[in-house]
């Protein structure tokens, strides 16, 4: 470890300790999604089950609640429910990383981690430098960084990054984030037998190549992977513009599907759908676990947007992880549903009733904790509209005349604000919610949908509240977690 690391090291600890009571005393700190010890978390990065225990790593920067030079954060789990926090995994101390470890994924290999990022450097004019670097650990545990493996090809601007490294076959292939000099979009590939020497095979997705006309001006954090003998691209483009109910955020996360030709290296693929309906979500990863789970978390934010608004920089903290999600496919779309070791989060069932709802609002008795699962079976979601109030602030909804399922939110910017996200849906058989501190994840039919944002009720608004405009019956369930 260089002086330069350690000294950026001790740093970081030193603002952990420093703010420690202050983030701890929020009220809004969540009881069970991962968060920063203080300061700003952003994507989440090399996420894998190495050895038995799963990795997830962290966009971090410690010193503020605004983005910077980005350390990897780490964190471990022998069960996606119960995290350890461990040291620092990387820290921006050298001269290709010096203004970030930007994102990357993990890959294991010869009983070894490897880690892939993207070193950012920026001079002393604010122009970018790109690297693509890899990092070695025997134990999981410490990092040691080897160098650059990939510096930037022709015909790309320095917004080229986040590389994703999977096996296939006799190779290992690295898909990478980047724009290309047409100011487009692009997901680029390349391939290697050792991790360390590195071919560039070109774009097999973007701007310009079918299907897409034009599709923003840069996708990052590409996500490669096989499910059901399809191949799937996960990305998150920005540059889109909104187009009715879709695209409503500042940037998108959502995927294509289709049929990799790694020789070729260009991906066949359908149209673009996005993966969560809610404000805050970006910049997903996914790993193969040793069960053959695919498995999903997202970061629970936004760039850019609203981002100076969340109540918790106060508290000098800000942005968390989403749950794990295990991901299926089903005739072309990806379902996502919470892992089943969620249910060990429950800890008193409060409600398991049959509610038949009829224009009066109910409120559900002795259902007013702040971190709660619900799980609601409707009967016949085609007979009435129905609401689904939390805490005072957001609600779910769903009517069958335009087939729109909505949630709704009082903004966190002024208080005050509806702010609202929307998906189209066939009919709602089942709707579960992971309701925490200050989040919301609600996912629908088994995780046809999935709707995820942050909230900030008051202290003194807890409860849910159904209403239904004509007679409808559902099935209500709720623990504590
Ligand atoms: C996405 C992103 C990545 C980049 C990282 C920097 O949120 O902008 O493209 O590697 O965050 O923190």
């Amino acid at each position: 470890m260089t002086n330069q690391d350690q000294m950026l090291r001790e740093k970081a600890y030193e603002e952990v300790k420093k703010y420690k009571d202050i983030v701890e005393s929020d009220c809004y700190r969540l009881k069970y999604h991962l968060m920063p010890p203080v300061g700003l978390l952003n994507d989440p990065n090399g996420f894998i089950q190495f050895k038995g225990t799963y990795h997830l790593f962290y966009q971090w920067n410690p010193f503020n609640t605004g983005h910077g030079a980005k350390f990897w954060g780490h964190y471990s789990s022998k069960n996606l429910v119960d995290w350890q926090h461990h040291d620092i995994a990387l820290a921006p101390s050298d001269w290709f990383d010096k203004n970030g470890c930007y994102s990357g994924s993990a890959i294991e290999h010869d009983d070894k981690l490897y880690l892939f990022y993207t070193g950012n450097v920026k001079d002393e004019n604010n122009q970018r430098e790109t690297y693509q670097v890899i990092a070695e650990s025997k134990d999981g545990e410490t990092f040691e960084k080897k160098g650059v493996v990939v510096e930037l090809p022709e015909g790309y601007t320095a917004h080229f990054r986040d590389p994703k490294v999977w096996k296939h076959e006799d190779h290992f292939y690295m898909i990478i984030g980047a724009q290309s000099e047409d100011l487009t979009g692009k997901a680029v590939l390349f391939r290697s037998t050792d991790l360390f020497n590195w071919e560039h095979l070109g774009p097999i997705a973007g701007a310009h190549l079918t299907p897409f006309a034009d599709f923003g001006y840069m996708w990052e954090c590409p996500d490669l992977i096989e499910l059901d003998g399809q191949d799937v691209l996960i990305f998150s483009p920005q540059g889109l513009e909104p187009e009715g109910i879709h695209y409503q955020n500042l940037y998108q996360a959502g995927y294509v599907v289709g049929k990799l030709d790694y020789e070729k290296a260009r991906l066949e693929h359908g149209s673009f759908i996005e993966l969560d309906r809610g404000f805050e979500f970006y910049a997903p990863q996914t790993t193969l676990d040793e069960t053959g789970r695919r498995i999903l978390i997202g970061w629970l934010g936004m760039p850019e947007e609203r981002e100076d608004a969340h109540p918790t920089i106060e508290h000098k903290w800000i942005h968390a992880m989403t749950l794990p999600r295990e991901l299926t496919l089903k005739e072309g779309k990806l379902y996502q549903k919470p892992v089943e070791e969620l249910k060990m989060l429950r800890k008193e069932a409060v409600y398991d009733a049959d509610v038949e709802l009829k224009s009066e609002p109910r409120a559900l008795v002795g259902v007013e904790e702040e971190a709660l699962e619900l799980l609601v079976e409707v009967n016949d979601s085609r007979t009435s509209s129905f609401e689904i109030q939390i805490c005072n602030i957001a609600t779910i909804s769903y009517n069958p005349t335009d087939k729109l399922f909505k949630l709704e939110r009082v903004s966190f910017v002024d208080g005050n604000t509806i702010e609202e996200r929307f998906c189209q849906l066939d009919h709602v058989n089942e709707i579960q919610v992971f309701l925490d501190t200050s989040s919301i994840e609600v996912f629908i039919n088994g995780g046809e949908e999935v709707f995820t944002a942050r909230i900030y009720p008051d202290e003194n608004e807890k409860g849910i509240v159904f209403t239904a405009e004509e007679k409808i019956i559902m099935n209500v369930k709720a623990w504590t977690l």
